[in-house]
């Protein structure tokens, strides 16, 4: 199956699910349910979900059993975007092609859409499971969680607001770069071999290419916002430079940023050395998200 294809396959499993899981609200939340419905299908990348289905099949799972994490790994992302694009953050009006939620909606419905997307994340995550172990169900959690929060994204963009303006070494920037991005792709990984039943040693060399590919995805979010232009984007092109943000290009030159990215194509690559074919999706995804145009 071609890359295109599986990716494909990949998105209709996870937003057949999450259609499913947002299709109801109580009478009065209605509108709130319309803003998640928005934010969630508009053209998402589905990247995360696609990783924890390759990790599932690259230690020999059925990607099958990993749709309620792909769905909550999205929800957790969809949610930190709605929160990243509102005023008191990046303040932007375009994400995915259209106004940014709190532009479509309010800024109350957005803060309230990002909220009940990540409790819904870990809902989803905490659902009996037939045939899964209630142990690999809280590892799940507990990935999720140490991904998104203090320790992982929301770290991350707290590092991010407080950078605004100022010089940051590079150990600093890849620093914010692996929280803020960097921790839910390891968080997406790390749940997808663990529904497979990985090993310790799976485990290791799984993180590796985890956090290589992370730091790679926003590295080349940081070009996309120099090179790429608004309407392939979907997002305003030169928010980062507008916002005085420090990037990988602004610190290495475009020419230094491409070649990061591509050092840590081969690191993740590379760590995938004592993987078999099971592992093609994985290695396909790493070479998408250095390659990828939006
Ligand atoms: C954008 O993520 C924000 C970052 C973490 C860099 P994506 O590029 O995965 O956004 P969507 O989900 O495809 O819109
Ligand atoms: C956001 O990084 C990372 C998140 C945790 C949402 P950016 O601020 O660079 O993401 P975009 O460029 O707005 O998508
Ligand atoms: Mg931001
Ligand atoms: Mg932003
Ligand atoms: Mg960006």
């Amino acid at each position: 199956m071609s890359i295109t294809a599986y990716l494909e396959q990949c998105q209709q499993r996870v937003d057949r699910h999450l259609q499913q899981v947002i299709a109801q609200a109580p009478v009065g939340a209605e509108r709130l349910r319309e803003a998640i419905g928005y934010s969630l299908f508009n053209g998402g990348k589905r990247v995360r979900p696609m990783l924890t289905y390759a990790s599932c099949e690259a230690v020999g799972g059925d990607p099958a059993d990993a749709t309620e994490a792909a769905a909550a790994v999205e929800l957790i992302h969809a949610y930190s975007l709605i929160h990243d694009d509102l005023p008191a953050m990046d303040d932007d009006d375009l994400r995915r092609g259209k106004p940014t939620c709190h532009i479509a909606f309010d800024e109350a419905t957005a803060i309230l859409a990002g909220d009940a997307m990540q409790t819904l994340a870990f809902e989803l995550l905490c659902r009996p499971t037939e045939g899964r172990d209630a142990r690999i169900q809280l590892q799940l959690v507990q990935a999720l969680a140490a991904g998104a929060g203090i320790n992982g994204m929301v770290a991350g963009q707290a590092i991010d607001l407080n950078a605004v303006g100022k010089a940051l070494s590079l150990e600093q920037l890849e620093q914010m770069h692996s929280h803020k991005t960097g921790a839910l792709i390891c968080a997406s990984v790390e749940m997808g071999a663990r529904i497979a039943g990985a090993d310790t040693l799976q485990l290791q060399q799984l993180h590796r290419y985890a956090r290589s590919i992370g730091l790679a995805f926003q590295v080349q979010d940081d070009i996309l916002d120099v090179e790429a232009d608004t309407q392939t984007l979907g997002k305003t092109q030169g928010a980062d430079i507008a916002l005085n943000k420090p990037t990988y290009p602004a610190l290495l030159g475009l020419e230094g940023a491409r070649c990061k990215a591509n050092e840590l194509l081969d690191e993740a690559i590379q760590a995938l050395d004592s993987f078999d074919e099971r592992a093609t999706p994985l290695r396909e995804l790493a070479r998408y998200i250095v390659h990828r145009s939006h």
